[in-house]
């Protein structure tokens, strides 16, 4: 399966084998970071995004291939995130999987960018369903109970900011550069995570949800009484909202932990994905969440972590294995809901077929 990733910043294809006892390998896995593109805007510019595509995916799709050594005519399929994301970059990876098909006469599968990075763990760690997925990314912040292929039931999300997008403000704040998660946790090691009482969000709730922009304001109100700041202050700063989002991730997934447990039973693991859980701090709290839950923290690799094509290529060889292929009329989408169209029974039973 060729798996092509567009939705974002990243430029990234890659080719997967899924083999029928349901493992997987990857053959090539290329990735493409736009960063520095969109580094002196302080966050990602769509139009930049969308032509940047434009320019590599073909030369990505070319060196994932060829570092596959296999041709067009020996795929199975071909896959791309067909969306949620930033339109244009949509676009053009879809439209690119779409021509493929076409002229390779391979079937076309329209992955949802989301399914593709809560189904990872299957690929890297073969974990069974049913599972539940932290996604924190500069977009997304999700819990999602992993049902089985394509069944999905969201248990809790942002309410505003994204957690990734929390930190990369907190950092434009505090003049640190762009992506900001690893500047804010570099300079959280330096400070002192109790000079600041900032805000535990949406803490004790008995609903899973998320809120950091309330966090954001707080941190942006204490900028404003110290001005200036000295390195000290930043380190403080970070670290103070560092400890606000640890304490608020713990509380927030702990019910959702309990949330799942009552509908699905207990999860076969925790699984963190995005961005935000390359953070040593949250990964280590995540440890301890899942410990309390009785089950265990599974996190793929980094670079399985972040975007990339592998995700996707994967996601649609799942799919594929089971007979989920699309035409040529999918549209690509800048929203798509993971748990859309999706009807799951309110108790979960792993007698159902396709576990
Ligand atoms: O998953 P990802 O690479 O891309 C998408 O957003 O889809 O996530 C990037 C986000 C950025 O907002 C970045 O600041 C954040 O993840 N991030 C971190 C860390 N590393 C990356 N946030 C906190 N701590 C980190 N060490
Ligand atoms: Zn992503």
């Amino acid at each position: 399966m060729l798996g092509i990733e567009t939705t974002c910043d990243e430029t990234a294809a890659a080719v997967v084998v899924r083999d029928s006892d349901g493992t997987g390998r990857i053959l090539s896995n290329v990735v493409r970071s736009q960063v520095q593109e969109h580094a002196r805007y302080g966050g990602v510019v769509p139009e930049i995004a969308a032509r940047a595509h434009v320019d590599l995916l073909d030369g990505i799709i070319d060196a994932a291939m060829r570092e596959a050594a296999i041709d067009f005519a020996q795929l199975h399929g071909v896959a791309a995130a067909a969306g949620p994301g930033l339109i244009g970059g949509v676009i053009v990876g879809l439209t690119t999987a779409k021509a493929i098909a076409l002229v390779h006469d391979t079937p076309l599968i329209a992955v949802n960018h989301l399914e593709a990075h809560a189904l990872t763990p299957r690929l890297t760690d073969q974990i069974d369903f049913p599972y539940c997925l932290f996604l924190a990314s500069g977009g997304h912040t999700q819990i999602v109970a992993v049902v089985g292929v394509g069944e999905y039931v969201r248990l809790g999300t942002t309410v505003d900011d994204a957690m990734g997008e929390a930190f990369d403000k907190v950092a434009k704040m505090l003049g640190l550069p762009y992506p900001g998660g690893p500047q804010v946790e570099e300079a959280a090691r330096r400070g002192d995570a109790a000079r600041f009482a900032l805000p535990r969000p949406m803490q004790g709730r008995a609903d899973a949800n998320f809120s950091l922009s309330g966090l954001k304001t707080a941190v942006r109100n204490e900028i404003g009484r110290i001005d200036p700041l000295t390195e000290q202050d930043i380190g403080d700063l970070c670290a103070s909202f560092q400890a606000a989002v640890l304490e608020s991730t713990a509380d927030r997934l702990s019910v959702g932990l309990k949330l799942f447990r009552e509908r699905f039973g207990l999860p076969t693991a925790l699984v963190a994905a995005g961005g935000v859980a390359a953070n040593q701090a949250i990964r280590a709290a995540l440890d301890n969440v899942a410990i309390a839950a009785g089950t265990k923290l599974v996190m793929p690799p980094p670079a399985l972590c972040t975007d990339n094509g592998a995700m996707i290529a994967w996601a649609g060889a799942e799919r594929l294995a089971l007979g989920m292929v699309d035409g040529m009329e999918s549209a690509p989408r800048a929203r798509w809901l993971l748990d859309a169209n999706v009807s799951v029974p309110e108790k979960f039973s792993n007698t159902r077929a396709g576990f």
